[in-house]
């Protein structure tokens, strides 16, 4: 027989030991709820939340940049059903040339696409190669640098400066405009000639006399249309769709220099990124780079074409003799910059290109 006292402390035991229980699996719950959940949220978060990229330029939407960007905001969003958000502000909404650079070191935006003839100043004098006054005759020569490894080992500097390059996009062939014809060394005398922040492109206004000013893209139209400054350089596509025409009475082709771009990522974002999310950029931006770079010389002809019905600005060639007078005068920028690059560069350029 059991004694009756016996059976109180038994079951008493027996509840407290499925109390504690009941209470450790809440407690375990609890710990569980209040430290993963707020991981999974975030993860979850992170999942439906679109990674977005700020891309700032300066130029109008209707050129090979303008182009090239919106087509790459297309691929990558359909690509990553919008998992990945492309935010575009042309014609230096947010950022003039002069500020974008920085804007990117803060953290600001994300991508930028700033001329070759721009990274002289960010401590790239290498890049000036670009702006050597007739290395180039054709698109393909460019392209036998841009694809080939000088292109690559200029991009892989960058990385100095916590850019990492995803590659290069063509404009075309630069011209001078002024209020007259510019067909002889002698008529560029004492111009006030804007020029981008490239001391090779400013030593070669010096070299055909003329007084080099640096101003910002933005800035370019209005200098000319106030008399700031007497003329420029670039190609068709810029001179037309800012409006250029309206205020320089001469246009001369002199397709002595080329314009293009690389395009830069800034370094902290694209480690953060995961490695799908990278390669779907880099195969997007291929993709519109391809893109840009069979479509850019056509959009500079249309800009031609379109320029020649306004008729409002004179259009001149240059014969084959004004030409060499031209070349000949602005030689001496080569040696310029190869005393400041050193001569290696000068002669990896010379190499990658087709006898002129
Ligand atoms: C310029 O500043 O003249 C051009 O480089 C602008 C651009 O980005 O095409």
């Amino acid at each position: 027989m059991v004694h009756p006292l016996s059976q109180a402390p038994q079951h008493f035991r027996w509840s407290s030991v499925v109390g504690l229980h009941v209470l450790s699996i809440l407690s375990l719950l609890f710990l569980l709820w209040a430290g993963y959940v707020p991981a999974a949220m975030a993860q979850a978060q992170q999942i439906s939340e679109p990674v977005r990229i700020r891309f700032s330029h300066v130029v109008a939407e209707n050129t090979p940049k303008g182009q090239t960007a919106l087509r790459f905001k297309a691929l990558l969003e359909e690509r990553t059903q919008g998992r990945m958000r492309v935010d575009i502000y042309p014609n230096a909404k947010l950022y003039s040339d002069r500020d974008e650079m920085e804007a990117m070191q803060l953290g600001a935006v994300e991508i930028l696409a700033p001329s070759l003839s721009k990274f002289g100043r960010l401590g790239f004098p290498e890049f000036e190669l670009f702006d050597l006054p007739f290395l180039f005759a054709t698109q393909a020569d460019v392209r036998r640098i841009t694809e080939g490894g000088l292109g690559q080992a200029l991009l892989q500097r960058l990385q100095r400066q916590h850019m990492v390059g995803l590659g290069f996009l063509d404009n075309g062939f630069k011209h001078m405009s002024a209020n007259r014809p510019l067909l002889e060394p002698a008529d560029y005398q004492g111009l006030r000639m804007r020029v981008q922040s490239s001391r090779t492109i400013a030593r070669q206004m010096r070299a055909l006399g003329a007084r080099p000013v640096d101003l910002p893209f933005s800035e370019t139209r209005r200098a000319l249309g106030t008399g700031v400054v007497d003329g420029t350089e670039n190609p068709i596509s810029n001179f037309w769709t800012q409006h250029m025409h309206e205020v320089q009475t001469d246009l001369t082709l002199t397709g002595h220099g080329f314009l293009g771009y690389a395009i830069v990522v800034s370094a902290p974002f694209w480690k953060n990124l995961s490695h799908q999310q990278r390669q779907h950029i880099q195969s997007a931006m291929n993709d519109a780079l391809d893109w840009g770079n069979s479509v850019a010389t056509g959009q500079n002809e249309e800009a031609l074409r379109a320029l020649q019905v306004t008729g409002k600005t004179r259009i001149h060639s240059l014969t084959p003799e004004q030409r060499t007078r031209l070349r000949s005068t602005v030689q001496p920028v080569w040696d310029d910059l190869g005393h400041r690059i050193g001569s290696s560069w000068l002669q990896m350029a010379r190499d990658t290109q087709s006898s002129q």
